[in-house]
């Protein structure tokens, strides 16, 4: 992939051993990252896991049980999948800044987009035992991550590249991400009804990184067990595109000059970027937004 472009990986690449996840990116569209060699201990993921939890009861005012899931009953209504989606959650603290600038996630997102990718989005998921009245395999439906780019597009540069930190264990019955080894080649979105008898569930321990391209094919199977499946997920894009959620402007100071790579994380909030614009907001517990054209 850009065989023509310096991205200046290599050391990182070298240290880390991350020659057959860059492989594996290549050839299946998806790779899984071990705890072993992200080199993080129980606690940096239990910290993670534990402050999406609390976010998820501050916004919504339901408890969420590890063990057992949230103190509601969500599924009682027709149609409810069994998760929801936290989003923006770079504002709610620094361990959501480090899942950004780990250096193997900077590595393998700096593999498939180039050296000047932005944040997209950041948002947690929590889901629980899909409700019985919940029909169907999966409950979130194949998609591509690019979508918004029309195809046909080149396999080898990805417009779009997602993280998933999973902070419990994945398993099919778990409800894990499911995928199509090899889809992003194809250049193009799934039929409908083809991806499902193709797709096999990103099976992976609690404190790995999955990291995907944007235009593999993936949707998330139902989940048949008691308990909580959480994930905090990132969708980066290449420099030209708009994030989905913007961030310029509205990340305090003190958690860019906290962060273990503040060149990088600036990069990723678009803080020196000068020519895709946007309306400037407040965030509430954030400093004012500057204007964006700064
Ligand atoms: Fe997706």
């Amino acid at each position: 992939m850009q065989p023509e472009e310096s991205t200046n990986i290599e050391e990182t690449v070298e240290e880390y051993g991350l020659k057959d996840h860059i492989a594996e990116l290549d050839e299946i569209g998806l790779t899984i990252v071990p705890q072993s060699t992200l080199k993080l201990d129980d606690d940096w993921f239990d910290e993670l896991r534990d402050a999406i939890l609390r976010v998820g009861e501050a916004r919504t005012g339901v408890h969420f049980d590890l063990s057992s899931g949230p103190y509601d009953d969500f599924g009682s209504r027709p149609g409810e999948i069994g998760h929801i989606i936290l989003s923006h959650m770079i504002f709610e603290g620094q361990a959501f800044e480090k899942v950004l600038t780990h250096p193997v996630k900077k590595a393998l997102m700096t593999y498939m987009l180039g050296s000047d990718h932005r944040l997209a989005v950041s948002d947690a998921w929590i889901k629980w035992q899909t409700p019985d009245n919940w029909e169907g395999e999966s409950t979130t439906g194949f998609h591509v991550d690019q979508g918004m780019v029309p195809p046909p597009w080149n396999w080898r540069v990805p417009h779009i590249a997602n993280m998933n930190w999973a902070l419990t264990d994945y398993t099919k019955e778990d409800g894990a991400l499911a995928y199509v080894p090899g889809s992003h080649r194809l250049e193009r979105f799934p039929e409908p009804e083809e991806a499902l008898p193709l797709s096999v569930p990103a099976e992976a321990p609690k404190g790995s990184l999955i990291m995907f391209h944007g235009a593999l094919w993936h949707g998330a199977y139902r989940k048949t067990t008691p308990g909580l499946r959480v994930t905090m997920l990132g969708q980066h894009c290449r420099s030209y595109m708009m994030p989905f959620q913007d961030f310029k402007g509205r990340i305090p100071k003190e958690m860019i000059e906290a962060s273990q790579n503040p060149d990088y994380l600036r990069s990723l909030m678009r803080e020196g970027e000068r020519n895709l614009r946007v309306e400037p907001f407040e965030v509430p517990g954030t400093p004012a937004a500057r204007a964006s054209c700064n």
